[in-house]
């Protein structure tokens, strides 16, 4: 959805400087189309197959995007009273949404609880009792699925697995099976199970071995098996994928012997490629390029040494020099990373920040006073705003009056 034409970068048929002039930068910049292509891709995987794809809001909770996926019938995957509130007003329906998160409060609970979701996703023999204590409270019955920690380890950035033994996330095995053979509630209903074996993710492989791991649990059939999210992207433009086809010839069926249906929760499936961030460079240097997104804009590349690609938005025809692009904020990991071949530009051009729709603006912030960028979605020849740049006014002051 991103392509050159005469060498002008556009998204789906707008020329991204066009989008630049009016909106300014830096910017992120969307593609309604390939949202909607990664969303029947998806679905084509399940076919027929009772399933459930609930779109992880914590990689992009814009609220015009999510409506786009919550039109497509996709469910929600969220994890704070916030992102369960936000599915509920944009309607996304209750017994779509689910609610993890290894420290949800009494009052997130209680919300959940009292909105009848499709499942609370319990992290902890505390957090079950809790949710127990609850439940009586209010004589309202509750759906959880337990979050097992499935002690497996795929290959992906050390800091975004989640489902190594020693991590904070889920339920050991022996507390579960603890929790399966003894836990009786008037209220509380055991309907499924949920593991999330960690992100970026390409093979189907240490999927099985999570659901071989904790299929010793079930007892009988679970209405649904949550296998989590973590589908990978290729950030490297090489065309690599995910491997669908392992997954839908050996991970589904097996689930299906455990339970009714199965979960998704994917989030940079969906919505990464789906999105570049425009800035304007500001200056050269005989090695690097000052651009004006920073850290604050885009995080990955400083939290986990992601690499993104970046090209010029136009092309000249100039010789291709390597060279690094960092931004305006002052600490040394502002930088989106070195070596990167580009015609050098001239102050004042554009370049763009690829595949940063998962994990982009959900993670910035306004580190060094910034305001954080204004995000505007392309559908074909036509674009429009989705969320304004933030006003400076609203970074500086939001102490208590003296
Ligand atoms: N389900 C659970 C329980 C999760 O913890 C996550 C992501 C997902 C689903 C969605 O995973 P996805 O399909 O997007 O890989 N900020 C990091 C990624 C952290 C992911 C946290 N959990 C990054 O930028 O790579």
């Amino acid at each position: 959805m991103f392509e050159y034409r005469d060498g002008i970068l556009y998204c789906e048929d707008v020329p991204v400087p066009e989008i630049a002039r009016k909106y300014g930068t830096p910017v992120y910049v969307y593609s309604r189309r390939e949202i909607e292509r990664r969303i029947s891709k998806l679905k084509s995987v399940f076919g027929d197959v009772p399933h459930l794809i609930a779109y992880s809001l914590k990689a992009n909770n814009n609220p015009i995007l999510l409506k786009i996926i919550k039109d497509a019938g996709l469910g929600a995957d969220t994890v704070s009273v916030g992102e369960v509130k936000l599915a509920l007003d944009l309607g996304f329906e209750p017994e779509k949404i689910v609610f993890a998160g290894v420290g949800k409060r009494r009052y997130e609970l209680e919300f959940a609880i009292e909105k009848g979701i499709k499942s609370i996703n319990v992290e902890s023999y505390e957090e079950l009792l809790l949710i127990d204590e609850i439940a009586k409270a209010l004589s309202r019955p509750v759906a959880v699925a337990l979050r097992v920690n499935p002690d497996v380890a795929p290959k992906t950035i050390d800091k975004i697995a989640t489902a190594k033994k020693t991590s904070k996330f889920g339920i050991d095995m022996e507390t579960a099976r603890h929790i399966f053979s003894n836990f009786k509630s008037g209220y509380v209903q055991i309907r499924g199970l949920h593991v999330h074996i960690g992100s970026q993710i390409f093979e189907y492989e240490p999927y099985i071995e999570a659901v071989e791991k904790v299929a010793p649990l079930v007892n009988g059939k679970l209405e649904f098996f949550d296998v989590g999210g973590g589908f990978g992207v290729d950030y490297e433009g090489d065309g690599r994928e995910f491997d669908f086809e392992g997954f839908k010839k050996y991970v589904v069926p097996r689930i299906l012997e455990l339970a009714d249906e199965v979960v998704t929760e994917p989030g940079r499936f969906i919505i990464a490629k789906s999105s570049i961030l425009v800035t304007e460079v500001l200056y050269r240097k005989p090695h690097f390029i000052i651009v004006d997104a920073g850290m604050n804009d885009f995080s990955r590349p400083a939290y986990y040494g992601a690499r993104h690609r970046i090209v010029n938005v136009t092309l000249k025809g100039r010789k291709k020099e390597a060279v690094g692009v960092g931004g305006p904020v002052c600490e040394s990991t502002d930088v989106f990373g070195k070596d990167f071949e580009l015609e050098i530009p001239d102050r004042g051009e554009l370049l763009a920040i690829m595949d940063t729709g998962a994990y982009g603006m959900s993670m910035a912030s306004n580190y060094n006073a910034r305001p954080r960028p204004a995000e505007v979605l392309c559908e074909g020849k036509s674009y429009r705003l989705i969320r304004h740049r933030e006003p400076l006014e609203d970074v500086l002051w939001r102490g208590v009056q003296e």
